[in-house]
């Protein structure tokens, strides 16, 4: 009897130091498909001059976006957007700023791999020469016959995209300060931002209605137009208007009152996504917090001139409200909790390129 106790004890000590020492459940290896896919993503072998990769305006230093204001093309065009997070992205319903037709990763791909309207990676989908480059290595033999184990010749376009889809649907994040609370850990929340999520989720500042958790965007709830809206970011010359070719829902629909409506854009991790907005406009969080509580822009020169607060477009429920200094440094400490600083050490997010190097270096 005596010797079960023990035999008890030690295997609930052998499981404690398991658990301690894994901190949190270790990440499960990726598919064969997804392992593939997250090489490709980091590949600039996807491109016409072997410059650009996915991951180029997709980084994992920056929660995969990339930085700039707008991302950057094949030959340094101005693309004309910010480079939204991908993380979470496998649970969007639509993906883009305002594009209400695209709802899988693959139709998504299309545009940079092969859009012409601004050359982003300049693939050519008609052409095998970039398949016919990755069936020429090594590395790439082995992942796609992994991948694909019963095609004769795996190395097509659908393949490759099919992978860097599964690819992304691996990108996902549950480990931040705002989670571990939501698990009953007490202590992973300050008292400052325990008073920004009462201000958050507040009848007076409305923030959840439309950034709803869990994913903190409507888009991984609704599929219509309730997941766009006018935040009064602009009011060019006081008419409604947006920068002109850049009005949002309203470039697709013509419907006046689409104006300025983008995608609500989720809220997790944004302390590795600056700057802010669908053009990037907004540098810091206090700049939007400060949007908020004027209850729109407002610009005094320059060629966007004008008072997004009196935007006859804009959301009824951005109608400004007043917070003390105090209260707003609470709001931000609840948005910052929602950031997930795990994600900058997980390998999945790693580029594989990189981490093979680091290996060899050793
Ligand atoms: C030149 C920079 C650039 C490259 C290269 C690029 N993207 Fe993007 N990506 C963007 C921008 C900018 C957007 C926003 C597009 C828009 O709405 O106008 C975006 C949007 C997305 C979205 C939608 C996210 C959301 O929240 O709706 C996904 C998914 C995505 N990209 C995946 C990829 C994949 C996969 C690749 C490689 C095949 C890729 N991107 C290559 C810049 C880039
Ligand atoms: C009516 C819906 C709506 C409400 C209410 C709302 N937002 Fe937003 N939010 C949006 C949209 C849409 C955007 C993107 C606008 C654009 O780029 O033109 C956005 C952008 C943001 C961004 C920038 C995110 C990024 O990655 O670019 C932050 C931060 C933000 N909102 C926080 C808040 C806070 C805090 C509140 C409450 C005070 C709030 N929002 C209320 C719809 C809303």
């Amino acid at each position: 009897m005596k010797k079960f106790i023990f035999i008890g004890l030690f295997v609930t000590f052998l499981l404690s130091c398991a658990l301690n020492f894994s901190g949190n459940a270790p990440t499960p290896p990726l598919s064969p498909l997804a392992e593939l896919g997250h090489h490709l993503f980091f590949d600039t072998k996807l491109s016409a001059n072997n410059t650009k990769s996915c991951s180029s305006c997709h980084a994992p230093q920056f929660a995969f976006t990339d930085g700039y204001k707008k991302s950057l093309g094949l030959f340094a065009d101005v693309q004309k957007h910010n480079s939204p997070t991908i993380i979470n992205a496998k649970f969007y319903k639509t993906f883009n700023w305002a594009t209400p037709e695209t709802h899988t990763f693959e139709k998504q791909m299309e545009r940079p791999l092969f859009g012409t309207e601004i050359l982003e990676m300049g693939c050519n989908k008609s052409e095998d020469k970039i398949p016919n480059l990755l069936k020429s290595e090594k590395l790439y033999q082995d992942l796609f016959s992994k991948a694909f184990p019963i095609e004769k010749n795996p190395f097509q376009w659908e393949n490759i995209m099919q992978a860097i889809a599964e690819y992304e649907r691996n990108l996902t994040s549950f480990n931040s300060p705002y989670d571990k609370d939501r698990a009953g850990d007490k202590n992973a929340l300050s008292e400052s931002a325990k008073r920004g999520e009462r201000l958050f989720f507040s009848h007076t500042l409305q923030c959840m209605t439309c950034h709803r958790p869990p994913h903190f965007t409507l888009a991984a709830i609704e599929d219509d137009s309730s997941i766009y809206a006018n935040i009064g970011l602009y009011n060019v010359d006081n008419q409604g208007s947006y920068p002109k070719r850049d009005e949002g829902l309203y470039e697709v629909t013509h419907k006046i009152t689409d104006k300025g409506k983008f995608k609500i854009p989720t809220l997790r991790n944004l302390a590795f996504t600056a700057p802010y907005m669908h053009d990037g406009s907004v540098a810091t969080l206090k700049e939007v917090l400060d949007i908020y509580e004027n209850g729109g822009r407002k610009i005094n020169f320059g060629d966007y001139k004008g008072n997004g607060k009196e935007n006859p477009y804009k959301e009824e429920r951005i109608h400004g409200f007043a917070l003390s200094k105090n209260e707003k440094n609470d709001l931000l400490a609840f948005l910052l909790s929602l950031s997930d600083s795990s994600i900058l050490k997980n390998p999945i997010f790693e580029n594989p390129f990189a981490a093979s190097a680091k290996k060899a270096a050793k």
